[in-house]
């Protein structure tokens, strides 16, 4: 595996790759078997293979958790090289915004981040199709590798690949769990022992939702008032918790047939997102 941590270095290592399709998996770092089964995915569709590490500070609220964001360099380069990864981009925040983020462009997609984590973090989204949007241009990438644990995100990107005619095939990766059902997730980290045994509530009342929809249940309202209580009976705050049109993330009608479950929810200072999609 090779390390480039200038675009000028790394547009240099993939200029001469031929006819070889290039594969791309984006990430913050603190790997775990969420972002290798991305990882493993992208080596199996493509000849070649990028990854990059970039804790980006354009998506991060003036309050969240940028500084003490993990950081797990040694053991994410060991993950990668391990997991198939050729070529990995390690640039520095000047590298790729120079001394003015405040006033660089952005890319913003409308509509898609109103609502969920855009309503909650704002800007949040902004700031992920802006460093996404760079880095498909200083990779140029065939295909692109996201989790589908952040499906509102995942969304918007696409949408994003498509609405700029950007050659790029995006693909969304199941989310990776732990055997109790909670999804895996960097920020898992930040759980105590107490605040790992609640966790997991926030799938089995997801859970209990798609449950009550495969069985005919159209009461959204109804099914989202007990999910609400059971996760405060957990201990969580939720912060939301939905049911949406799968495609456009509408509130759902009982028209719609693909429909998404999206929650976040708070255990103590961390916040868990989480969803499920369900076909009628
Ligand atoms: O999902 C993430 O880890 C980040 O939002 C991404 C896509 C790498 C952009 O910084």
């Amino acid at each position: 595996m090779q390390e480039f941590t200038t675009i000028a270095s790394i547009r240099a290592a993939l200029r001469d790759r031929g006819s070889r399709s290039l594969g791309f998996v984006p990430t913050m770092g603190n790997l775990h078997a969420g972002h290798i089964a991305l990882v493993r995915e992208a080596r199996a569709r493509n000849d070649l293979l990028t990854c990059s590490i970039f804790v980006n500070p354009l998506q991060f609220g003036p309050n969240e958790d940028l500084d003490a964001y993990p950081r797990t360099l040694d053991a994410d380069r060991r993950a990668l090289e391990a997991a198939g990864c050729d070529f990995l981009f390690l640039p520095s925040a000047e590298e790729l915004y120079g001394k003015e983020m405040a006033t660089s462009t952005r890319v913003q997609v409308p509509e898609l981040g109103n609502d969920f984590c855009g309503a909650s973090r704002p800007g949040h989204f902004d700031g992920v199709t802006t460093i996404v949007t760079k880095l498909f241009n200083i990779v140029q990438p065939d295909d692109a590798f996201f989790g589908l644990k952040d499906y509102q995100q995942f969304l918007i990107i696409r949408k994003m690949t498509h609405d700029l005619s950007l050659p790029i095939t995006i693909h969304g990766i199941a989310t990776q769990r732990e055997p109790s059902g909670l999804a895996l997730s960097s920020r898992n980290g930040y759980l105590n022992p107490e605040e790992r045994r609640q966790a997991p509530a926030l799938y089995r009342v997801i859970q209990d939702i798609a449950k009550g929809l495969r069985g005919g249940d159209s009461n959204y309202a109804g099914l989202i008032a007990t999910a609400t209580r059971a996760l405060a009976d957990a201990g969580m705050r939720v912060d939301y918790l939905g049911i949406a049109n799968a495609n456009t993330l509408a509130k759902a009608t009982l028209m719609d047939k693909d429909l998404i479950i999206l929650a976040a929810a708070h255990l103590g200072s961390t916040r868990l997102i989480d969803n499920q999609l369900v076909s009628l």
